[in-house]
């Protein structure tokens, strides 16, 4: 079997995805036109060109500006809807998927809208495509922590629809500690916590996630490795590390896939798993990630197989259905 087809097939779980970050061109122009947004790009070739990012601000600012075209409850299904078509041909069973509330409120969307939308797309999308998810709500780190403190009072009347809560945007400068006091309130909700952590930002950021706001997985995660003392508390605990090698690819986190520490990270005993980001922005889905990493890595089956246990073993599941998956992971391909 060919390491494609060997991808192709290995059932696995997507820990890392924000839904904002699957919107392809074709569907942000179509989109624009109907709820009138106008885009500063003409077709789908000149949008594909803009993806062209020096670091992750570059990215940030796309993608925030991508994300004006997402108004009406029906927008936030489309999206949904089409995220779950490609990870169900992709076999994946199982998505925790990011949303980015701050994003769309900030822009006079209201919450629901965006709950809504996002909440029916998960429900058909499992019912049509066999993709079981769980929905987090993340908070943008570079805005006042006053507004997600609001954010979190809305959310708190959908508190059945979420697993947890996380941190994204603008790393450098906005450390985790920060927001230690509303990640306090979720979890007191009985919220999980994962947060976003050394992917531009230092070793000390993915500390203060696990001390801080008490996480349950670091998203990212790679500059761990600039501590070997953390590294190695946190392989003794079994954290899991959201890892998204295209993306890091792309945000020149790494220069070249063959400098990805994923193989490191795994020779530490981290609990890795390989997940896709924001996959329209970023050259590919799960199993492109999957591939780039195992061509450019020299990954194994078993190194695969062992990659596709972790996003399991990780996710939010109920200890039975984790078992199940994993059992189907062992014999795959054997
Ligand atoms: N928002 C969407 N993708 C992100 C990433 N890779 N890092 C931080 N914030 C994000
Ligand atoms: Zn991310």
């Amino acid at each position: 079997m060919t390491i494609e087809r060997f991808i192709a097939g290995l059932p696995k779980a997507e820990l890392h995805l924000h839904i904002e970050g699957t919107l392809e061109p074709e569907m942000a122009l179509a989109l624009g036109r109907r709820n009138g947004v106008v885009l500063p790009w003409a077709n789908t070739s000149e949008l594909r060109a803009a993806y062209d990012f020096a670091n992750l601000q570059e990215f940030l600012d796309l993608y925030y500006h991508g994300t004006r075209v997402l108004i009406e409850e029906r927008d936030f299904h489309e999206l949904t809807m089409a995220y779950l078509r490609r990870a169900g041909a992709q076999n994946v069973r199982h998505a925790e998927v990011f949303f980015d509330a701050q994003a769309h409120t900030a822009r006079g969307v209201p919450f629901a809208t965006v709950i809504d939308g996002i909440w029916r797309g998960l429900r058909e999308g499992e019912q049509e495509f066999g993709v079981s998810s769980r929905l987090i709500l993340c908070f943008l780190r570079d805005r006042p922590i006053a507004e997600a403190e609001e954010i979190l009072d809305q959310a708190l009347e959908y508190r059945d629809r979420l697993v947890a809560v996380g941190l994204d945007s603008a790393e450098v400068g906005n450390p985790p500690g920060k927001f230690a006091d509303l990640f306090a309130r979720a979890r007191r909700w009985g919220l999980l916590a994962v947060a976003h952590a050394g992917e531009e930002g230092p070793a000390e950021y993915v500390r203060q996630v696990v001390e801080r706001l008490g996480a349950s997985r670091i998203d990212h995660g790679n500059r761990v490795l600039d501590d070997a003392a953390l590294v190695h508390k946190l392989a003794r605990v079994g954290m899991p590390f959201t890892v998204c090698p295209l993306s890091n690819l792309r945000l020149g986190v790494v220069a070249r896939m063959a400098d990805h520490p994923l193989q490191r990270m795994l020779d530490a005993g981290l609990l890795v798993t390989v997940n896709s980001d924001d996959p329209a922005y970023f050259g590919g889905y799960v199993n492109e990630n999957y591939l780039a990493a195992a061509v450019a890595l020299g990954l194994d089956e078993e190194t695969l197989r062992g990659l596709a246990r972790n996003s399991f073993a990780a996710s939010f599941l109920d200890e039975a259905a984790k078992r199940n998956y994993i059992a189907k992971v062992d014999s795959y391909g054997t």
